[in-house]
């Protein structure tokens, strides 16, 4: 059973120097130390549910294809022709009849990369068609998410030892998207992360989510390393974080007891924050695109039998996290702007910010900093 406590901070952290979230150089770095040795959240399985579905998407700066082959594994290519090196799919998502065709000269590969049909090559002296498959980023699928990895070493079940099986009461892997909505911030993707850690901010920045929760009831269970949070307490019972402060839908999977009266909120480094209310989960998939640039997509998962109940409506939930975020997205971009200035320099955190300075140090160690 996991252990909560309240958050602290070690006597002295401070928030990081600028360059960390200003820097070309910086980010440069993170491309290589961060998003190309890490766990990346792509999607849910959802979006490629049959053979030949697919759908495209750019992690640490690469294009990749991400589909699922004929023996129903779910694979990601670099989205890169063996032939010339071309883009080999412009499309966001579809299907594919059997095999991926490049549009230049119609080198053809199947659903598993296999180069099978290269037009004219038989005739090269020396041309092996199999010394040219599609190749591929590391592919593990965790509670319906599909995370990739440019490092091919890299091994999911240790990496991701602290999660697998910690929220199984939720029953992540069936719940289904109801809505995802697109945001495009001015501001380094690591304070959304910083920001989401702590509800220091929240008495002033969120209202309506005070009301609901109390800024001062968080406790985390996991405080160091990649994975950080823990809860935050509803008022009441029987409450969740929508417009009403109540939901008509039943709790998600075998969720009770205490459950029903907290949110869970984890951040799952780099690249997506969990979000566990008794009746639905918010995921945020977080993309970097500049150091002060971030593509957010926050999506709404609900569990597909209440979803097929025909007084179905995600809108209690998704209209008070929008709202949320709006304002969330709002002060870190005025952070972005602050830490940007000649005049700052870094601060100190408070008590309830432990979670940051653990944030930071991780993120350090992996920069090598
Ligand atoms: S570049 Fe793809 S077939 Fe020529
Ligand atoms: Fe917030």
């Amino acid at each position: 059973m996991e252990t909560f406590v309240r958050p602290s901070v070690g006597t002295g952290a401070k928030t990081l120097d600028a360059s960390w979230y200003t820097s070309a150089g910086v980010f440069a770095a993170e491309r290589e130390r961060v998003f190309g040795r890490s766990w990346l959240c792509a999607g849910r399985t959802e979006a490629v549910e049959n053979a030949g579905d697919f759908f495209t998407t750019e992690q640490g700066g690469e294009s990749l294809i991400v589909t699922r082959d004929a023996a129903g594994d779910v694979r990601a290519f670099y989205n890169v022709c063996r032939h010339r090196g071309t883009r080999l799919c412009e499309r966001a998502a579809g299907r594919f009849v059997g095999s991926i065709q490049c549009p230049y000269h119609g080198w053809t590969y199947g659903l598993d990369g296999v180069l099978k049909v290269a037009r004219n090559m038989a005739e090269v002296p020396g041309f092996d068609r199999g010394e040219y498959p599609l190749k591929e980023a590391a592919v593990a699928v965790w509670e319906g998410f599909i995370f990739v990895n440019h490092d091919r070493a890299a091994s999911f079940e240790r990496d991701f030892a602290p999660l697998i099986g910690r929220f199984a009461r939720w029953t992540l892997g069936t719940l289904k998207t109801a809505r995802t909505i697109s945001y495009d911030l001015a501001c380094n993707w690591k304070l959304i992360f910083l920001n989401y850690s702590e509800c220091y901010h929240c008495p002033l920045v969120h209202p309506q989510l005070d009301k609901l929760s109390p800024s001062d009831s968080g406790r985390n269970d996991l405080a160091q390393g990649p994975f950080l949070g823990g809860y935050s307490e509803l008022r009441e019972p029987q409450m969740s974080l929508t417009t009403t402060g109540h939901s008509v839908r039943p709790p998600v999977g075998s969720v009770e007891g205490a459950d029903l009266q907290r949110v869970y909120y984890y951040t799952i480094f780099p690249s997506l924050l969990l979000s566990l209310h008794p009746d639905y989960a918010m995921v945020h998939y977080l993309k970097p695109i500049a150091p002060n640039r971030t593509e957010i997509v926050c999506a709404w998962l609900f569990d597909p039998a209440t979803m097929a109940r025909p007084d179905f409506d995600p809108n209690d939930a998704v209209e008070f996290w929008d709202i949320t975020n709006r304002q969330d997205w709002h002060v870190n971009e005025l952070t972005q702007l602050g830490v940007s200035s000649r005049a700052y320099v870094p601060g100190p955190y408070s008590n309830a910010e432990g979670l940051l300075g653990a944030f930071d140090r991780y993120y350090r160690s992996v920069m090598g900093a």
